[in-house]
């Protein structure tokens, strides 16, 4: 006995100290409370009531600590006010509690729910039986909750015994990363965790996983895994799964992709049936993917003023399409001259879904202030970061021949002399050639 006593203490001064440290108490939630009005339909657009709610949250199903805890303010209907255990603890998650005087709030928002069979192919086996259980007899809870800055997506379905509005949680499911961001041909993970009350007649009799996907209206099943019979549903996706040991151990229903690919952008929807319960939260995937810029031509020839020069840049292999070009001259001092954005082409879009464009600039020195030239350098912002091109640029006789114009002309000329010097000898030994054979032919 005194050994236990001990451990109590122990693991309370730890919980004080976990609670001074990282301030993970539980502290109250502010929700929104939503429901369908009652008495409407027959064709009318259904009407929604919508009321503030506070939720007390407790992890351990014997304290009563929470009910002591104040009162809610003016504005909150005694009704609204739920005292919840939430033995996993994933409502004190500390992105769901803003420190105090937070301009951003997480959401929440709790719905009444209704338990019924599920009518979906891989979840009816979980509710072979005809009869519902006489533990469905309650008031049954859904909530929706949205941590700070994207930490945290939960779903959380409740039981509380009829009309005491002290609910259970008898299913949670969740994302630690309801937005994922991955560059191309990488592997992607998309979190989902799900926990079930063990002591929840619903448990234990088995679950499924569903993972749908949908972009602009398009949707289609990823994934659905029946943890009953230990079966897949039949799909067309490829590269994608599970971790069947982390499924069954510790719920951990993330779906793997091994390569990201442009066709994976969108919103998957992680689906955890219980029989009679399902919860959903949603994780987004974006693939942003910067460009890859060439420029030509390079090296760039050799230019006098007057002359116009070309130059382009393709930005290629990019998403997704959102890009800005500029051009800019470094001179041989380190100022830097902005030279526009070029004429920027149209967009192509690859085999493999990604953009490329291409911009043209002409680097006019009689219109441009090029000086004596510099390092022209093409700029591409994207999403996913920005590029950089260069190429020299050498103008040559400007305010009058420098040293290094001279060596250029210098150099210049001895090609011309060289050039000429071979052509000479071409011709000169082309007419030997031409005279032996007229001998010979004497
Ligand atoms: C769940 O599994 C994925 C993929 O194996 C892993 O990256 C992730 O960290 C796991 N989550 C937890 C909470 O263990």
């Amino acid at each position: 006995m005194a050994n236990i006593s001990t451990i109590y203490k122990l693991s309370f001064l730890a919980f004080t100290y976990f609670i001074q440290v990282y301030g993970t108490s539980c502290p109250v939630l502010e929700c929104w409370f939503v429901q369908e009005k009652p008495g409407r339909g027959g064709g009318f657009p259904a009407a929604m009531i919508q009321e503030k709610s506070l939720l007390y949250i407790n992890t351990d199903p014997e304290s009563e600590q929470t009910k002591s805890q104040q009162g809610p303010s003016a504005d909150i209907s005694h009704d609204r006010v739920y005292y919840i255990t939430d033995p996993a603890a994933i409502l004190c998650s500390s992105s769901l509690h803003p420190p105090e005087g937070s301009v951003h709030k997480p959401q929440c928002e709790i719905n009444p729910f209704m338990p019924q069979p599920s009518t979906v192919q891989w979840a009816v086996p979980l509710t072979d039986s005809a009869h519902s259980p006489i533990y469905l007899q309650a008031d049954w809870y859904s909530a929706a909750l949205q941590g700070l800055d994207g930490q945290l997506a939960l779903s959380s379905v409740m039981r509380a015994p009829t009309a005491t509005k002290e609910p259970t949680v008898v299913l949670s499911v969740s994302s630690r990363t309801p937005l994922v961001r991955s560059r191309l041909g990488e592997p992607v993970v998309l979190d989902c965790g799900f926990w079930a009350e063990t002591s929840s007649p619903l448990s234990g009799s088995g679950f499924t996983v569903e993972w749908r996907y949908q972009f602009r209206g398009d949707g289609r099943l990823v994934l659905a895994y029946d943890g009953k019979t230990d079966r897949f549903a039949e799909t067309k996706e490829k590269g994608a799964g599970l971790d069947f040991t982390a499924l069954h151990e510790t719920g951990n229903a993330s779906l793997i992709l091994q390569e990201a690919e442009v066709r994976h952008t969108g919103t998957y929807i992680c689906t955890v049936y219980l029989p009679y319960l399902l919860a959903q939260v949603a994780v987004e995937l974006e693939i942003v993917e910067p460009p890859s810029l060439s420029i030509f031509p390079s090296p760039l020839p050799l230019s006098v003023p007057g002359q116009v020069v070309k130059v382009q840049c393709e930005a290629s292999g990019f998403f997704p399409l959102s890009l800005e070009f500029y051009w800019e001259l470094t001179g041989p001092d380190g100022k830097v001259r902005p030279l526009g954005q070029g004429s920027v082409t149209g967009h192509r879009q690859g085999p493999d879904n990604t953009y490329s464009q291409t911009t043209r600039l002409e680097l006019d020195s009689a219109k441009l202030d090029l000086g004596r030239g510099g390092e022209v350098t093409c700029v591409a912002v994207h999403p996913g970061g920005t590029r950089r091109a260069r190429v020299t640029l050498n103008v040559i006789g400007v305010n009058g021949p420098s040293i290094e114009d001279s060596m250029a002309m210098v150099a210049v000329a001895l090609g011309l002399y060289g050039l000429i010097k071979i052509v000479s000898w071409t011709f000169s030994s082309g007419s030997d050639d031409t005279n032996s054979q007229e001998k010979k032919v004497k």
